[in-house]
């Protein structure tokens, strides 16, 4: 059966990569639009289309899939006036790669015959990395009607992902915890760079000495689970080694000293979880946690 030919809105880290793949799948390409000329000729270019513009109902008048992979904040607007001027096919699937908001957004194109979706990949696309594919292997949550999860289901299997079923309201949270666990990570390790500096190690001995510790503590994670792969003075209820560090950051780092407290404030109830620190010690580990 031949494949549904696609458009991408949106033609920025996700939208380039999402296309790339799709056109390499043998998906058809129906065309490809963007804020800007520049960035719809990059990807135009790579898909061998020369459909591309700055009005993406031109684009999209004819494709069977509609993403809609700009900005979150841009996508209710960009679906609304693609609707409006009459851009989405009758029982065209329009699907958006946002975590947080559900296929919702999309009902303006629900209003003009389309059916609406959403497919979220568990993955940071953080640039241009041809010959890469992102999708393999990940999780790839999806959710709307029934013709546009077909689709979206059929996109993610082709692209060797895994899909998993999220439901519309629960799509915040969801993606509260994936930026938690990717974004916010980020954030951690530039605090642990940072302490590092002030300590006058280099970021590429950082690297080198950083790294492994966290890949044994997320193999830990993997086959212990937390709260068991917890170690270290809080799970210990080493007072005394906090204590130093809570000093030496109020003479040498002292911007990052609120961020470690209440870490080590939320670490101290997963080691009581684990059950490795007494109620008398988490109860001094607080104190001098929350001084
Ligand atoms: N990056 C990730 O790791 C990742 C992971 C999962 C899901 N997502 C989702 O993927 C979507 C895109 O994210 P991204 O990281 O690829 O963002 P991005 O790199 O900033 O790309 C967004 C693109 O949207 C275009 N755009 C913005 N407003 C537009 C408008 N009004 N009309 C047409 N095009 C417009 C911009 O075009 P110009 O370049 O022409 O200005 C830009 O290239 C978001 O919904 C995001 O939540 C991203």
């Amino acid at each position: 059966m031949s494949k549904p030919s696609f458009a991408i809105v949106g033609c920025g880290t996700l939208g380039a990569a999402l296309g790339r793949l799709l056109f390499q799948k043998g998906y058809p390409v129906a065309g490809v639009a963007s804020r800007s000329m520049e960035s719809a000729k990059r990807l135009g270019n790579i898909l061998e289309t020369e459909n591309i513009g700055t009005t993406p109902h031109n684009i999209t008048k004819n494709a069977d899939i509609v993403f809609i992979t700009t900005s979150d904040s841009a996508i209710e607007e960009v679906c609304k006036a693609i609707a409006l001027a009459r851009g989405f096919k009758d029982g065209a699937v329009v699907l958006h790669c946002s975590g947080a908001a559900s296929s919702k957004i999309l009902d303006s194109a629900r209003s003009f015959g389309a059916y609406a979706g959403s497919m979220h990949p568990l993955q940071s696309f953080a640039g241009a990395r041809p010959g890469v594919n992102l999708f393999e292997g990940i999780l790839v949550s999806v959710e709307g009607d029934a013709p546009a999860l077909d689709i979206a289901r059929t996109i993610v299997a082709d692209l060797g992902a895994n899909h998993a079923r999220v439901k519309a309201d629960a799509k915040a949270l969801y993606h509260a915890a994936a930026v938690v666990a990717s974004n916010y990570l980020v954030t951690l390790l530039d605090m642990a760079f940072s302490l590092n500096k002030a300590a006058g190690i280099s970021a590429e001995e950082s690297v080198l000495g950083l790294f492994p510790l966290i890949q044994g503590t997320l193999g830990n994670i993997k086959t212990q689970g937390i709260p068991d792969a917890l170690t270290g003075p809080i799970a210990r209820g080493d007072v005394t080694t906090i204590a130093r560090h809570i000093a030496d950051m109020q003479e040498k780092a002292p911007a990052l000293l609120t961020l470690y407290k209440s870490l080590g404030r939320a670490t101290v109830d997963v080691a009581l979880a684990k059950g490795s620190l007494t109620q008398a010690g988490a109860d001094e580990l607080i104190r001098l946690l929350e001084a």
